[in-house]
């Protein structure tokens, strides 16, 4: 059975994988026996594995990728292509590739380490704006000394969008450090210390009954819903004007999300306080975007939580695994788009 890897930095995964399945794992390939590792022999049930990077030629029966080209998918039109394993958290710019085949499971990484990271960016986001940093750095320039009152965690409500493998870690994290939490998803959760508002089926609120919910007294929103036709400018004009005044924006999830020119005016006009923004509707962010300019923004280079390799392969080489025991995968939910 042969991984084909298709990423910017093929060989680095499949080396991780290598080591991983090397009881099973043929080191032939694209590194020719290069790896330090021994394979032995395979079992007599299992398929000997041969992991090798992408040469834009080769068939691979199971596909490990990020963001492939329609080409891949092409390519592999008349072969029996086992999986498609993708490399990261969202499968939005895989459903997206016209050529995604429709019969095969596609597997995305459950957390697989980028939750910590996630959480270390929604942590410091929090503790700029409750702690005043960006008044601080607003007062510096005017060379004013002002101290503000100290706001704590239990006094800064927040609501986290979306309850993945990703959010729902972030929401019992937030509410673990003090925060009280107000978790959205499509479908009903329970998760501890967070109050769980849902989208459809019986007691079901919209997102923007959610955020202008006055009794809630919101004071930041973190997006982590996934990028999919349901999610799709869900923070717009009056979403922004349904949150209390001086609110916050941590976008760390999507930049489909957002409406940015909706973003820019409400930041404009005091709506909101600011924003942390790590992901934009086009990457990378155009440099004639105003949101570089927006004195109310911090951008960073969708960099909040990069695939750790480690984790992810562990992942990835369970999942190989399952497959050469010829298990059935349940890939995700073409329909719901996660
Ligand atoms: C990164 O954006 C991911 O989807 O994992």
């Amino acid at each position: 059975m042969r991984i084909l890897v298709h990423h910017e930095r093929a060989e680095r995964w499949c080396d991780a994988l290598r080591q991983r399945l090397c009881d099973t794992a043929s080191t032939k390939g694209s590194r020719q026996g290069e790896s330090s590792e021994q394979p032995s022999e395979p079992s007599s049930k299992q398929a000997p594995l041969e992991i090798v990077a992408d040469d834009g030629e080769m068939l691979g029966d199971v596909l490990v990728v990020w963001a492939p080209p329609a080409a891949l998918f092409e390519r592999h039109r008349d072969h029996d292509v086992k999986a498609i394993l993708n490399l990261g958290a969202g499968v939005d710019s895989l459903l997206d590739n016209p050529a995604l085949p429709d019969d095969v499971p596609v597997l995305k990484l459950s957390d697989a380490g980028m939750a910590s990271h996630m959480l270390d960016y929604v942590r410091y986001g929090l503790l700029h704006f409750r702690r005043d940093f960006d008044r601080y750095a607003r007062q510096q320039a005017d060379t004013q000394w002002a101290p503000h009152r100290v706001v704590r965690a239990h006094q800064y409500p927040v609501a986290v969008l979306g309850l993945g493998a990703i959010g729902s870690q972030i929401a019992e994290s937030l509410a673990a450090d003090g925060y009280p939490v107000h978790g959205f998803s499509r479908s009903a959760h329970t998760l501890q210390g967070v109050t769980c508002h849902h989208e459809t089926g019986e007691g079901g609120r919209s997102l923007k009954q959610v955020l202008g919910d006055e009794s809630l007294g919101l004071k930041a929103v973190i997006n982590l819903l996934p990028n999919t036709p349901a999610t799709r400018d869900v923070l717009n004009a009056e979403v922004f004007q349904a949150l209390p005044d001086d609110a916050v924006l941590i976008n760390p999830g999507r930049g489909s999300s957002v409406v940015e020119e909706d973003l820019v005016a409400a930041l404009e006009e005091g709506k909101l306080r600011g924003a942390l923004l790590d992901v934009f509707q086009h990457e990378p962010l155009a440099e004639d975007s105003p949101l570089w300019h927006q004195p109310r923004v911090i951008i960073t280079p969708h960099a909040a939580a990069p695939t750790p390799v480690a984790e992810a392969a562990d992942q990835l080489a369970d999942n190989i695994r399952r497959i050469q025991r010829g298990e059935v995968l349940t890939g995700i939910s073409r329909e719901h788009g996660y």
